[in-house]
C-alpha cells in the first residue's frame, strides 16, 4: 500500500540533503512532487529525474523561499500545475554560525528570513488553497535546537524555536478547517549542512547521541511521511524529535 497515493506535495530546498530524501520518500509512497531550490542547478535536475523514476511527477522551481513575492508566486504555479497542494514541507535552511558576540545584523537576519519567514510565506500563501479543500497537512523543519538552544547558533536556534511556535499556531488557528501542522526536529543528520563542521566538533555531537551515531535524511524522511499520511490524521501541533535519544 503507497501511503500517499495521488497526493501533491510541495518541498522548499529539496536539490539536495533532507529535503530531498523527503521528496523521494514522498515519491515513493506514490505523491506527485513540486519542489524548490535557489538554482535549478544539476544537482536538482539529478532529484527531478530520481523523483520521476518512481513514476510521479516532478515539478522544480528556482525561487528565493525567503521572498514573499517568489513564495506566492511558486504556489499559485504549482496549484495550477498539479491541481491542488495537499502537503506543504518548509525544508529550506541555512546556518551563519557564530558566538552572539560577534554576529552581524546581517547573520541574524538572513538565517530568520531563510529559516523563519519562508514558512511564513508558503503558508500564507498556501492556506486560503488548503481552507477551500477542506484539509492538508503542514510540516515545518525545526531542529533540536530550536527546543534547546545552542552555544554558536543564535540566529539559528531562535529561527528554529520561531518555526515551533508558528506551527502551534497554525494547528490551532486552522485545526478547525481540517489543516494539520506539525514540526520535526531533527538532531544531528548527515548531510552537506553537517560536512561543513570539522571532524572534532562532528565527534563532539556523535559523543552526546545515546545512539552514538548521526542519523540519515531518510529517517528525518520517514517521520515527514508519517505527518503526511492518514497515519498521523488525530496529530497537529507536535514537534517530534527526530535525533537518536539526543534531546531526551
Ligand atoms: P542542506 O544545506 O544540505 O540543504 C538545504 C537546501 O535548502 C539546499 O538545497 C539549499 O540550496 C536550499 N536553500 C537554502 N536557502 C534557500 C532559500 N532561501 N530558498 C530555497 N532553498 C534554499 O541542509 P539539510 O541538512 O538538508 O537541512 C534541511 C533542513 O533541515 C534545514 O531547514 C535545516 O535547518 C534542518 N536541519 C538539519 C539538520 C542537520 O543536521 N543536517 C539538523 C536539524 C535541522
Amino acid at each position: 500500500m503507497q501511503l500517499l497515493k495521488d497526493k501533491k506535495v510541495l518541498i522548499t530546498g529539496a536539490a539536495r540533503g533532507i529535503g530531498k530524501a523527503v521528496a523521494l520518500g514522498m515519491a515513493g509512497q506514490g505523491a506527485d512532487i513540486a519542489f524548490t531550490d535557489l538554482k535549478i542547478d544539476d544537482q536538482a535536475k539529478e532529484t527531478i529525474k530520481q523523483i520521476e523514476a518512481f513514476g510521479v511527477r516532478a515539478i522544480a522551481y528556482a525561487s528565493d523561499a525567503a521572498s514573499f513575492e517568489q513564495a506566492h508566486q511558486v504556489v499559485s504555479q504549482a496549484v495550477h500545475e498539479l491541481g491542488r497542494i495537499d502537503v506543504l514541507v518548509n525544508n529550506a535552511g541555512i546556518t551563519r554560525d557564530t558566538l552572539l558576540l560577534r554576529m552581524s545584523e546581517q547573520q541574524w537576519d538572513m538565517v530568520i528570513q531563510v529559516n523563519l519567514k519562508s514558512a511564513f510565506n508558503f503558508i500564507h500563501a498556501l492556506t486560503p488553497l488548503m481552507v477551500k479543500q477542506k484539509g492538508g497537512s503542514i510540516i515545518n523543519m525545526s531542529s533540536v535546537v530550536g527546543l534547546s538552544g545552542n552555544t554558536g547558533q543564535a540566529n539559528y536556534s531562535a529561527s528554529k524555536a520561531g518555526l515551533i511556535a508558528l506551527t502551534k499556531s497554525v494547528a490551532k488557528e486552522l485545526g478547525p478547517r481540517g489543516i494539520r501542522a506539525n514540526a520535526i526536529a531533527p538532531g544531528f543528520i548527515i548531510s552537506d549542512m553537517t560536512d561543513q563542521l570539522s571532524e572534532a566538533v562532528r565527534k563532539a555531537w556523535t559523543d552526546t547521541i545515546p545512539l552514538r551515531r548521526g542519523g540519515t535524511p531518510q529517517e528525518v524522511a520517514n517521520v515527514c511521511i508519517f505527518l503526511a499520511s492518514e497515519l498521523s490524521s488525530f496529530v497537529s501541533g507536535q514537534v517530534i524529535p527526530v535525533c537518536g535519544g539526543m534531546y531526551t
